[in-house]
């Protein structure tokens, strides 16, 4: 059996329909000028399939959100969450089979990008059990696989062309059927657009993209003239899902409409302004917000040795012409781990911004005369997440703590400490940490915030808590089976204490 369903009537009267199978197999590119009806074909074909088959939108002008309302696709507002959140959510929308819209109306160019690969790389990267047939829409993907450079980082646009490169190229063993429409296919990448074998080809004014949609289709250069003449709405279809010969159609109605339509003329109203003049020039009112002002603070040391430790690593890629030994390596480590533990062991530290210590620990290191062998933020965020929990530098090494490490890295960065600091305890036997001592590890004073996170670690599954007859807390880890003594969550934070125990251990 196969399922096909209709998305207009071929100009020669009949139904126009699409191979939803095929389709599957082969892809589609549809392009088509400004106003010629793209974003309404795009609709059409999923309210058509929706009842068929999973979709994915990625959405950049917040068009395809009222899909929700019929046929309840979930909306993702990508601008409320992070890259790896997305990443996250394209991988569960596959799991749970969850047709989605991912919004990325209001964000500029460089975070369309980067959002928008972030959740397509997590539909791509799902684990074969779920690799479900699934349509995956992008309109305007010339944003996404631009042809050229634009404005935005390399790197951004490296990502984004390389997920809709994975899409178009990769995508049909894992089930994912590449859709796409675009304005001006002389702006999409070659090798995105080349990899559809199905056209919808609309209305198109410029020599250059009727060149190239002419070369697509396999039709003459002078044939292809008839696309100046498509009417918004009609499109010239090819391709093993569509037909065999270029075949013009006109695309149906659809049930739900774009969230803003074309604007409409309206009459102007009746009644003129008596005095325009008076009211459209009349004087600006005082700026409303009290935004504070952007300061730029005055530069001062840590800022010009910031600056000029980045300056030195530009100037001298190379500041190691003779390689260390392996006892130099570990000495300078040493050294920097005693920076580290000098620096957390100052009151307050746990409460500081990451920025602040590492400008802190970077002066340190300058005045050890330690420049060369500053660590990235990266690796700081590492170290500091190591040295919260108490561990050195040779205990980290460790294999069981290597473990530990990867476990915690499915944590948000700056719960990793608090998970680090519990798995001491239970590697060592130690009782559990109260609620006010994994506050600190969070660097918060809230201890009900403590006991949330506690929870959430739970809830990913790298911890079980317990409670015993004294209200006592212990706590495991998962697979390691290491678990704390009990301790008493209400117990006062002894960081002295803490750090005597360190000091006896290492
Ligand atoms: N087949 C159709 N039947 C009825 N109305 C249509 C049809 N195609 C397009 N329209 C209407 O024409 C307008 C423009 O269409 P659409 O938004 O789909 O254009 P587009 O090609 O996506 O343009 P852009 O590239 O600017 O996004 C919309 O108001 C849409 O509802
Ligand atoms: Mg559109």
């Amino acid at each position: 059996m196969t399922v096909s369903i209709e998305i207009g009537q071929v100009n020669s009267g009949g139904p126009a329909v699409l191979d939803l199978e095929e389709l599957l197999a082969t892809r589609l590119l549809v392009q088509g000028n400004s106003g010629s009806g793209k974003s309404h074909l795009l609709r059409r074909l999923l309210e058509q399939s929706a009842p068929w088959v999973q979709q994915a939108i990625i959405d950049p002008e917040g068009d395809f959100v009222t899909l929700a309302e019929h046929f309840g696709h979930l909306v993702i507002n990508a601008e409320d969450h992070t890259e790896r959140a997305l990443q996250v959510a394209g991988e569960r929308a596959r799991q749970h089979r969850v047709s989605a819209v991912l919004n990325l109306e209001g964000l500029d160019a460089e975070n369309q990008m980067r959002r928008a690969a972030a959740f397509l790389d997590g539909m791509f990267n799902t684990a074969r059990d779920h690799w479900y047939p699934m349509l995956v829409v992008v309109d305007e993907a010339q944003l996404f696989a631009p042809a050229v450079a634009g404005e935005v980082s390399d790197e951004a646009r490296k990502l984004s062309l390389g997920a809709m490169t994975n899409l178009m190229c990769r995508g049909r063993k894992r089930g994912l059927a590449g859709i796409i429409a675009t304005q001006r296919l002389a702006k999409l990448a070659k090798n995105v657009a080349a990899e559809a074998s199905n056209f919808l080809m609309g209305r198109t004014f410029l020599d250059i993209d009727m060149a190239r949609a002419a070369d697509l289709l396999g039709m003459e250069r002078r044939q292809a003239e008839a696309f100046r003449d498509l009417e918004r709405g009609q499109f010239m279809a090819l391709g093993p899902a569509l037909s065999r010969r270029p075949l013009g159609m006109r695309i149906g109605p659809t049930q739900t409409h774009p969230r803003s339509g074309t604007p409409k003329l309206m009459p102007l109203p009746e009644a003129a302004l008596e005095d325009a003049r008076a009211v459209i020039l009349a004087e600006p009112p005082p700026e409303t917000s009290n935004r504070p002002q952007r300061r730029t603070p005055a530069p001062d040391l840590l800022s010009q040795l910031m600056a000029a430790k980045s300056a030195a690593i530009e100037a001298a890629p190379e500041p190691e012409a003779t390689p260390l030994s392996d006892e130099e390596i570990t000495q300078r480590r040493e050294r920097l781990d005693r920076i580290l533990t000098a620096i957390l062991a100052e009151p307050d530290a746990g409460f500081r911004a990451i920025g602040v210590l590492y400008q802190e620990f970077v002066v340190r290191c300058r005045i050890e005369g330690l420049a060369a062998a500053v660590p990235d933020m990266t690796e700081f965020r590492r170290m500091l997440t190591h040295a919260r929990a108490g561990l050195t530098a040779e205990m980290a090494a460790d294999t069981a703590w290597q473990d530990v490490t990867l476990r915690a890295s499915i944590l948000p960065e700056d719960m990793q400490g608090v998970f680090m600091v519990i798995a001491r305890a239970a590697k060592e036997g130690w009782p559990c940490p109260g609620d006010a001592a994994l506050a600190r590890a969070y660097g918060t004073h809230s201890l009900r915030r403590a006991r949330r996170l506690l929870t959430y670690i739970e809830e990913q599954g790298l911890i079980v808590c317990q409670t015993d007859g004294a209200g006592r807390r212990i706590v495991t880890l998962v697979e390691l089976a290491w678990a704390t003594a009990p301790g008493d969550p209400n117990a006062p934070d002894d960081a002295p204490l803490e750090d005597e125990r360190r000091a006896a251990s290492a």
